[in-house]
């Protein structure tokens, strides 16, 4: 079996990263796989059943029941379908992403998505964005890039794509959502968000959307051909 190639791109919420790991691997012909939106799948099922997402015992005991896949659309976008619905849309909805945090903090949760993660990475070359990829799943990763870019860019940039959904949530509350989130994503327990010590850190603050993905290309070509 020939080894597949992995570009792990991590990061916080809001630096861009789905949009610029969708468009790195469609340029370099690679699977791009949005794990942000698989933990969303299990918030919405805790958010659906009225399950707190801070409830570990509640949130355990939703998950033998979880059955999550990842399809592609003809255009090549990732689309999530929960328990036979396809909730791509339903995923997206700002409260589901306290869902998501709550639930992705807990180890039971984590370890259920891993080997699926995993699989995904052997069976294609992929581009998997998230907040652990290079650390956890796919240490082994060919390239790895941690993603950033200052809170208050982050949350100008997630505003301006929920008023684009008609979602009149105002920036303030974004700004303070992406903090929040940031703290916990990155100070809980399990698998923690962090660069990976063989990151190359990529800052996207001052960047637009070409300017980051010509970054992000440049990246990944110079490391895959080390
Ligand atoms: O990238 P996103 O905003 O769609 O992610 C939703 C939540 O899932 C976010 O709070 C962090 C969590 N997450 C995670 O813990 N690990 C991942 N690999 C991807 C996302």
């Amino acid at each position: 079996m020939t080894k597949h190639r992995s570009i792990a791109i991590d990061g916080p919420s809001g630096a861009g990263k789905s949009t610029l790991a969708r468009a790195l691997a469609k340029a370099l012909g690679y699977l791009y796989v949005d794990t942000g939106a698989i933990y969303r799948t299990v918030g919405l099922q805790a958010c659906r059943t009225g399950v707190d997402p801070e409830d570990r015992d509640g949130v355990v005991a939703l998950l033998p029941g979880l059955d999550i896949r990842l399809g592609y659309g003809e255009d090549g976008v990732q689309r999530m379908f929960l328990n036979g619905e396809d909730v791509s849309q339903a995923i997206r909805q700002h409260e589901i992403s306290r869902y998501a945090s709550g639930v992705s903090a807990l180890p039971e949760v984590r370890a259920f998505l891993l080997d699926r993660q995993r699989q995904l990475a052997a069976e294609h070359d992929v581009v998997m964005d998230g907040r652990d990829i290079g650390t956890v799943v796919l240490p082994q990763a060919d390239v790895k890039i941690f993603l950033t870019a200052a809170p208050e860019a982050r949350a100008r940039r997630r505003w301006l794509e929920l008023q684009q959904r008609g979602d009149e949530t105002d920036y303030e509350t974004v700004l303070r959502d992406v903090i929040d989130r940031d703290e916990k994503d990155t100070n809980r327990a399990t698998a923690p968000l962090r660069q990976a010590e063989d990151a190359v850190l990529a800052d996207t603050t001052q960047l637009d959307l070409e300017q980051s993905l010509d970054l992000l290309i440049s990246i990944a070509k110079e490391r895959l051909q080390a």
